[in-house]
């Protein structure tokens, strides 16, 4: 028998922008705003060897029935800045953004996360999202601007033409001459002329070629368009799916559709978005669960998390009574706006749930501890330790995207307490052995005009002038 070699797993750090899973009253939480609380879950995600540090991106205050949401923290600073400063105040661990593929153009954000990588010395990552509604898009464009299935075109496009321009130049670029002075080696350099469906441009890239080949893609989206994309375009997918059996037909799928596309599949990781509460022993532990669980789903946020996929008002309805005794309503308009969506059939949804509820006899708010919630690891830190470990070496993913209920502390203890166990059995790293965000993931850096595949067959390759 051959012994499978232990999967490393992949770690990043997350903080909870504007969600009902951060306890922002708790005693000790800080500001959803403040450097702070930015530098200090990226330093203590350092501290415990992780891959990157990852944020989301908030382009429209979240609303229902067209009010602002009244149970939820709003406000929150754009991605780009808040990575930037971060690279000035940590060395390893990677940083990761969410930018949306719809409302940007490739030349400018080509330029933004490529100046980040060089910044950071390689560690740069984007999250590639297509944004989810017209409701986002009013402030950007005509509402909606492109269906569904189009903005997975234009995305591939998109991707296809930043990753043209992030290989414009070499990386013998720049040459020093006898004397000491800096000139290009090529004339040429940085020349690009793109032609497709969504994007007609040329002129010269300004920025030097990525020190780890070019940033790492990422993608969130679970659309069959969108894991087609992803399994050609991506080099992690930032899963909803934290648990199994479900998180493990996902890896499967897409490891699946990843080879179909002729790539290795070790080089795309799968990290779903996970929390964790930890006790001194199991009891304390599920004792301080169901405290934060308890706050997490409030009244308010178990109506508004299942109005969402019911698509009706249910203020109505008792959250510690039945389930709506009525269907989802998908033609109306909708009712929450400005909130990411991964229930692709919502009868099909309902219909799951109404059975889960028979079975183990669940109201709403006990259903919502089920199926919304995000605390995925609950114990002993040992307890903790073996659970992530079991999930990922089983195949459950790749790793996890982790965040704390308490920001920006909480990591703290999972940074003290777990990760020692989880280095001593030889899953995660006891040091960095690179600098690069790539040399933390373990991922291959892409050749210069190394070819991707397409999913959609509209982008490879784009009309390329690599210089
Ligand atoms: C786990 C996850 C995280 C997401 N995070 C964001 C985000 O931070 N900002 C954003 O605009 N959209 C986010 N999205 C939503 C995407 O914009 C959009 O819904 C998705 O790309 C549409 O693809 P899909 O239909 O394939 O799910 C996220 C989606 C998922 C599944």
């Amino acid at each position: 028998m051959t012994d499978t070699p232990r999967k490393q797993i992949v770690l990043a750090a997350y903080v909870g922008g504007v969600n009902e899973e951060t306890l922002w009253e708790a005693p000790g939480a800080g500001s959803q705003i403040d450097f702070s609380t930015f530098r200090h879950v990226a330093r203590t995600a350092e501290r415990g060897r992780f891959d990157y540090f990852f944020l989301a991106e908030g382009l429209a205050l979240r609303e229902r029935g067209g009010q602002v949401f009244d149970h939820d923290i709003a406000g929150r600073p754009d991605t780009l800045p808040v990575l930037t400063a971060l690279a000035a105040v940590t060395e390893h661990i990677g940083l990761v953004g969410t930018l949306n593929a719809t409302f940007n153009e490739p030349f400018e954000l080509a330029r933004q996360v490529l100046s980040l990588d060089h910044l950071s010395g390689g560690r740069a990552g984007w999250n590639v999202v297509t944004s989810f509604d017209a409701f986002t898009g009013q402030n950007f464009r005509r509402g909606g601007f492109l269906p569904h299935e189009a903005r997975y075109e234009r995305a591939e496009e998109f991707v296809a033409a930043v990753r043209t321009l992030w290989d414009s130049w070499p990386a013998d670029a720049v040459v020093a001459d006898k004397a000491g002075g800096r000139f290009l080696a090529d004339p040429q350099i940085g020349e690009f002329a793109i032609s497709g469906r969504q994007f007609d441009i040329s002129g010269r890239f300004t920025v030097p070629r990525s020190p780890q080949g070019r940033p790492v893609i990422v993608q969130a989206g679970v659309s069959p368009q969108g894991r087609d994309f992803a399994s050609a375009n991506a080099d992690v997918i930032f899963s909803p799916y934290h648990r199994l059996p479900e998180a493990r037909e996902f890896y499967d799928d897409i490891k699946a559709r990843v080879a179909r596309f002729g790539r290795n599949p070790d080089d795309l990781k799968i990290v779903p978005g996970s929390s964790f509460v930890l006790g001194d022993t199991p009891d304390e532990a599920v004792e301080k669960a169901r405290w934060v669980r308890d706050r997490q789903l409030s009244d308010r946020a178990v109506q508004v998390r299942f109005e969402q996929v019911w698509n009706r008002d249910l203020s109505g309805y008792d959250p510690d009574g039945p389930l709506p005794d009525i269907d989802p309503d998908p033609e109306a308009a909708p009712i929450i706006q400005g909130r990411a969506f991964v229930h692709q059939d919502r009868f099909e949804t309902v219909r799951q749930w109404r059975a889960l509820a028979r079975e183990k006899d669940l109201s709403l708010r006990g259903l919502a501890r089920e199926v919304l919630g995000r605390v995925a690891y609950v114990g002993t830190p040992q307890q903790v330790a073996d659970q992530l470990d079991d999930f990922v070496q089983n195949d459950g993913a790749d790793g996890v995207v982790i965040g704390s209920h308490l920001v920006p502390s909480g990591l703290d203890e999972f940074v003290d307490r777990v990760i020692p166990l989880l280095q001593e059995r030889g899953s995660v790293r006891a040091d960095y052995d690179g600098t690069t965000l790539r040399d933390n993931l373990g991922i291959p850096a892409p050749g210069r005009g190394a070819a991707a595949p397409s999913a959609f067959g509209n982008a490879s390759p784009p009309a390329v002038g690599v210089a």
